[in-house]
Order: structure tokens, then sequence, then C-alpha cells
């Protein structure tokens, strides 16, 4: 299994393919509001995996149903809920795709394309099922529930061993030993001025606002791009800096996301200024 999920990572065969589908998904869904919704920005989390929560169960509890006397009705419930729940959860799915990486885009369609199976299967049991016939509609869920999960193996897959949708910056603070850091003389920093710098083997940015100083992770939370190359503008009176390589936003003062495709903030670093010297630590 591993090997053949390697290939997949590595195959170019399915680029042309998913570099139309890419664009079309980037032309569907061109509002940055809509965008940003779908990415999580609002919740502070990826909402694709917090919706196929609600599909995944309700599909699995039809099934174990499906095993028990008289719960035809029940089942058949479940199973609307399970498929009419799935929508958005794809269309979300598809959001935080179009930005992937090529290689979780290899696997992240073969994952989409597994559950678009499973959906269409469970699509055809509850027909069967609302026409009287059950035994079809059981076979259909059983088939449904084996496509969702081979889906469900190849997101964990992208998750777990390809980090698609999880913080980028966080595993560098494991890099950073405890206790204060200096980082500059604060009469050498200048003003609105994004600056890199290193901390341990760490690369932070760090802007100063009049008395507001911010140190930041540079590493993206989206996909590790460097923010220390990015743009510093204005949304909504908060300054921020964009990110060169898929333009997530994030308020320079805090690190709070403001648009994505980053679900998450940016990773903060408390600061304090001793005998002229900015300094740095663990959160
Ligand atoms: S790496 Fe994708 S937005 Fe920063």
């Amino acid at each position: 299994m591993r090997e053949l999920l390697t290939r997949l990572e590595t195959t170019t065969r399915l680029d042309p393919l998913s570099d139309r589908m890419q664009r079309s998904v980037m032309s569907l869904l061109r509002g940055q509001r809509i965008r940003d919704i779908l990415h999580g920005v609002w919740l502070g989390h990826p909402l694709h995996p917090a919706l196929v929560q609600l599909p995944i169960g309700a599909w699995f509890s039809a099934a174990v149903l499906d095993l028990l006397p008289n719960q035809r009705r029940a089942a058949t419930v479940l199973l609307g809920v399970g498929t009419v729940s799935a929508l958005p959860a794809a269309v979300a799915g598809a959001n935080d795709w179009a930005s992937q990486s090529r290689e979780q885009r290899r696997v992240g369609l073969v994952h989409a394309l597994a559950n678009s199976t499973g959906l269409l299967l469970f699509s055809g049991s509850l027909a069967a099922r609302l026409t009287g016939r059950h035994g079809v509609g059981r076979l259909l869920s059983m088939l449904g529930l084996a496509a969702a999960g081979g889906g469900a193996y190849l997101g964990g897959h992208l998750a777990y061993k390809q980090a698609a949708g999880v913080n980028h910056g966080v595993p560098e603070l494991n890099l950073i030993e405890d206790g204060w850091h200096p980082i500059a003389d604060l009469a050498t920093l200048p003003e609105a001025t994004l600056l890199t710098r290193q901390l341990n083997d760490v690369s932070v940015v760090v802007y100063r606002d009049g008395d507001e100083i911010t140190v930041m992770l540079e590493r993206c939370a989206h996909q590790s791009g460097p923010l220390g190359q990015g743009e510093v503008v204005r949304v909504d009176g908060k300054t921020c800096v964009v990110c060169p390589w898929h333009g997530s936003t994030f308020q320079l003062g805090g690190g709070e996301v403001v648009h994505g495709p980053a679900g998450t903030d940016q990773q903060v670093l408390p600061t304090r200024v001793i005998g002229g010297v900015l300094e740095a630590r663990l959160p």
C-alpha cells in the first residue's frame, strides 16, 4: 500500500487533469469571501475535516441499522442526511485542494474520485430504498462504505503523511530553545519594514509599528511559504502580511489569519526589550 501511495504521489500522469480541474475550481469559487468561509478562516481551523464527520457518521450509522430488524425508516433517514451533508464537505475539500502542492493534488484527486464514487453509490442506495427496494439499497450502501473508506484512507494520507491542512509553522517551535533570545537592537529596527532574522535555527519576521513590535515565524502556516518576502498591506484598518506563494494574509499584531488558503493563524512569539535589545521567546 505504501509503495502504491508513493507512486501515486510521484506520478505525473494525473497532472494535466489535475491542472484543468484546479483551474475550474478556482474559476467557480472566485470570491475571496466564499473561499475564506470554505477554508475555515472564520473557524481558525480547516473546515473540510470538520464537515466530513457528518456524512461519514450518518452513512456508517445507517450501515449499522441495516444489520438490525425494523430499522429501515431510520436507516433511510440517516442515508439522506449523509448524502445531503456530503455536498458542502466536498465543496470545502475542492477549495482546499486547489491551493495544494502538485504531489498533494495527485493524491487529493484520487481521494475525491473515491468519495464521489461513494456519494454516487449512497445516492443510488437512497433512491432504491425510497422506491421500496431495500435489498438493493443495502447492497449499494455497503459498496458506498467501501468506496468512502478508501477515500478516508487517502484523506488520512494527505493529512498525516503529506501534511495537507496542518499548520506548517508550528513544528518549527520545537527547534527553539526555552528562554529569551536576542533578535535585534531596537535602535536599528526601522519602522514599517518587514525584516527577517534567525532565532536558533528558525527564521522569523520582525515588524515594527511604533511601540508595537511583532516577531512571527517566517514559514507560512499554509505550505511554508516565506512570509519575509511577502507584502505588507492594510486590511480593515489592520496591518497584515500577505504570503507570496498563495496569498494567505495574517495580521501582524497577533498572527490571526485574515484570508486563506491558510485555515489557521500564524504563530507569533512573545517579545520584550531589555537594555535596548529586542528579545523573543517561545509562547
Ligand atoms: S504557503 Fe500557501 S499561502 Fe503561504
